[in-house]
């Protein structure tokens, strides 16, 4: 199908180089904004690997997603820093305000809503990013203005 095929398009360039399957999928996700499912059979088979596998490397690193984000995209800095002045709370109260938990996506809403770990910005913690905009000192009140508007 034409995923299948788009997928192998972009993903064959990276046959045989070091490091290949995560270069190729790190490409799929530049590409696409997340990973299909189809990115399974296809890897697998220009790897030479089996499905199993490539589901293992892709699930090691954290930040590849299965469906796209939502247009409203927030980032919560729930490292040391800002765990120290509250990023814990911070999150709790977003997940409640948008009923939506850490690491989730509502497409229906267009909203993602997931952590991050260390934005640079630990002198003005609690940090966190909304559509790649960063806000200082965050709070709920804050973040929502920012994805409402
Ligand atoms: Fe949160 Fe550095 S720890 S910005």
């Amino acid at each position: 199908n034409a995923m299948t095929e788009k997928l192998h398009n972009i993903i064959a360039p990276y046959v045989g180089e070091t490091g290949g399957l995560i270069s190729a999928m790190h490409a799929v996700q530049a590409e696409l904004g997340y990973l299909p499912e189809d990115v399974l059979p296809v890897a697998a088979d220009l790897f030479n690997q089996t499905k199993a596998e490539v589901k293992g490397v892709i699930s090691f690193y954290a930040d590849f997603r299965d469906q796209r984000a939502g247009a409203n995209h927030v980032r919560v800095c729930v490292a040391e820093s800002c765990q120290s002045v509250g990023s814990r709370e911070l999150v709790a109260a977003l997940e409640e305000r948008f009923a939506l938990k850490l690491g989730e996506t509502d497409l229906a809403r267009e909203l993602t809503i997931e952590p991050v770990y260390c934005l640079g910005l630990c002198s003005v913690s609690p940090a966190a990013e909304v559509n790649g905009k960063l806000v200082a000192k965050a709070d709920a009140d804050k973040i929502a203005k920012r994805v409402e508007a």
